[in-house]
């Protein structure tokens, strides 16, 4: 692809937050979620893709737009497949907590995993320390080995994992390793990213999380050459099924970034509420300003990207 998509995928992204934006503490995680997905949405009919949504809302029956394999962009070369997820961490936004942001990725015919939408173990951190990740190993170690990777004490480290009984066991090697927990109850997709940003004050992101979140983030670390692996966490033959029926046949297979976002891969998120890695919608008279994060694989440009939009000049959806 010669055009750079990730500078057009940014207006996305950022009319996807502007309009949730409004949803901010407002206990309504639906209606956030809705606002950020017709922007996306409407948004994308202007972008010169043909594009195929294959990490989406749902499956076409049990939502109305971005649904899996729906047609997105206006029509025009490119063809490419979509990876959304309009709002990460509905219910963040919803309680107006840190860490919801709005995302998109772009790869070519075929490049992303077609995750179902079920659980995915996942380690997350950036390029200093990509080679010394194991899934396959005990937290300690794997502690152990970023440590070393980016030359500082263990008790320097700060992981982020989502607050779930599940993690418990987890959560207690990690402090007995001695690295600093920041726990956190929604959206794992931001603290991967920041996982690979210098001065984000996150190390690493662990823990079972969604897939179709898995991908998102898989794609971003691609761009900024971080690490992550992932595997399907498969909780009733039901989703084994429907693992199957969407290609995937080995159901302990060990993803890379790489392998789950393939070719050459466009990424744009843009901050709901304030987090790790982006500061959320800030209203000022007449307008906002965002602060999206904007990169290609191919190029591994990361930009940030502060804007002010007006609205008299740009109307929101
Ligand atoms: P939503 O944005 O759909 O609310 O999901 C947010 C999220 O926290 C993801 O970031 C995370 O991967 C997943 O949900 C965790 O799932 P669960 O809440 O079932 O533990």
């Amino acid at each position: 692809m010669d055009r750079n998509l990730a500078l057009e995928l940014v207006r996305v992204t950022e009319a996807a937050a502007l309009s949730c934006g409004r949803w901010v503490g407002k206990g309504d995680k639906m209606a956030a979620d809705d606002a950020a997905t017709n922007a996306m949405r409407r948004t994308l009919e202007s972008i010169n893709i043909s594009g195929t949504v294959v990490i989406g809302e749902g499956e076409m029956d049990e939502a109305p737009m971005l649904y899996i394999g729906e047609k997105v962009g206006n029509g025009e070369a490119p063809e490419v497949d979509i990876a959304v997820d309009p709002l990460e961490g509905t219910n963040i936004c919803a309680k107006g907590m840190n860490g919801s942001i709005t995302t998109i990725a772009i790869a070519p015919r075929g490049g992303f995993l077609h995750a179902p939408d079920m659980y995915m173990e996942k380690i997350a951190t950036g390029p200093a320390a990509r080679d010394a990740i194991d899934i396959n190993l005990p937290p300690a170690e794997n502690l152990k080995r970023v440590a070393a990777a980016k030359k500082c004490y263990v008790e320097d480290l700060t992981v982020v994992v989502l607050d779930r009984p599940r993690h418990e066991k987890m959560v207690e090697e990690i402090r007995k390793a001695g690295a600093r927990i920041h726990l956190i109850s929604d959206g794992d997709v931001a603290p991967a990213i920041a996982a690979a940003v210098d001065g984000s004050g996150v190390d690493l992101m662990m823990g079972i999380g969604g897939a179709p979140e898995g991908v998102l983030a898989a794609a971003a670390l691609k761009c900024m050459g971080g690490g992550m692996q992932g595997r399907l966490v498969f909780m009733s033959k039901d989703e084994r099924d429907r693992a199957l029926k969407m290609g995937i046949d080995d159901f302990d297979q060990v993803y890379l970034a790489e392998d789950m976002a393939k070719g050459d891969v466009f990424f744009a998120a843009t901050g709901v509420t304030s987090g790790d890695l982006l500061d959320g919608v800030r209203y000022f008279s007449g307008g906002a300003e965002t602060h999206s994060i904007v990169m290609r694989s191919r190029s591994r440009t990361v930009r940030f990207i502060k804007s002010q939009h007006y609205f008299d000049y740009k109307p929101t959806y």
